[in-house]
């Protein structure tokens, strides 16, 4: 049996609720990544390669950055997820949008970018240094290599006595990640992925968002996240779907952060870039 690895089985599953999911999930992060674009650099009139683009979330946040006079192209291996996106990058109003469905590793793409971009796609890739060193040859020298991705390592330091629930998810989450393929340490690793491409050493920050009040949104999303996952996850026998109750889900956390005073963080992102030699 050979030990090389393999792409990940996308966890999330493929199913337009797991699209709803992914346009809720860009809206808990989208500061995070405004803050990430702005500090690497990516700006008016630039063309930007969006890497595993699914409902165009972060596609549409680039048009933003490059405006009317820059270009953004988004890839996905997922044909059906860039017809939502499509539909929404013209309902946002941006013509400058293209969208190609296909793998982005083996795609033929013109190498005249000024920036390549991607959000929680390098955790997916069987080898993202391999994946990411084809990806710089598609940027101009002096070009901008971006990439946020997630980590469940500092999940540890959140597990407490007072939050029985929240433990649990962490562990099934987690479980349901590491048995499907997925990097979940891959925020931690952006360093070494980006060192071993052969890039300088990227510029990184650490930041998520946690909750919370009773209106919060992240409670909402993390049902909808256990619904994606939950085929993986008895399919895995991590959990039966009774012992999840995905339905009650988000009012269950809610109620334990209310009784705890402990608030329950979404995954953390951890966001690298680097500015190419001239
Ligand atoms: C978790 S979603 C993230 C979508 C988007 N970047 C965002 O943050 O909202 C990951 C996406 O990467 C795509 N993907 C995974 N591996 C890919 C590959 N090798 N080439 C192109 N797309 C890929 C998946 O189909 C999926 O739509």
């Amino acid at each position: 049996m050979s030990n090389e690895r393999r792409d990940a089985e996308y966890t999330m599953g493929r199913t337009q609720s797991e699209t709803d999911r992914l346009i809720k999930q860009s809206q808990l992060y989208d500061n995070v990544t405004r803050r990430f674009f702005l500090n690497s650099g990516i700006t008016n009139g630039m063309k930007v390669l969006d890497v595993g683009s699914g409902a165009g979330d972060v596609a549409i946040t680039l048009a933003d950055f490059v405006g009317e006079q820059g270009r953004v192209i988004g890839v996905d291996v997922n044909p059906d997820v860039l017809e939502t996106a499509k539909n929404r990058a013209v309902a946002a109003g941006h013509k400058n949008i293209e969208f190609i469905a296909g793998d982005i590793r083996t795609l033929d793409l013109p190498n005249d970018f000024d920036a390549v971009a991607g959000r929680l796609v390098l955790m997916y890739m069987a080898d993202p240094v391999e994946a990411l060193r084809h990806l710089t040859t598609l940027v101009k020298p002096g070009g901008i290599v971006a990439f946020q991705e997630a980590d469940f390592s500092p999940y540890q330091s959140t597990l407490h006595a007072d939050s029985p629930l929240i433990n649990d998810l962490i562990e099934w989450g987690k479980a349901v990640f590491d048995k499907s393929g997925a990097h979940t340490e891959m925020g931690m690793d952006l360093y070494r992925v980006f060192v071993d491409a052969g890039l300088p050493e990227p510029t990184l920050h650490f930041e998520t968002p946690m909750g919370g009040p009773p209106d919060w949104p992240g409670f909402a999303y993390l049902e909808n996240s256990f619904r994606s996952i939950l085929p993986l996850i008895e399919k895995y026998e991590i959990a039966t779907a009774e012992q999840i109750d995905v339905d009650t889900l988000a009012e269950r956390i809610q109620k334990e952060v209310a009784a705890s005073k402990r608030p329950v963080m979404l995954p953390p992102h951890i966001t690298a870039h680097v500015v190419l030699p001239s």
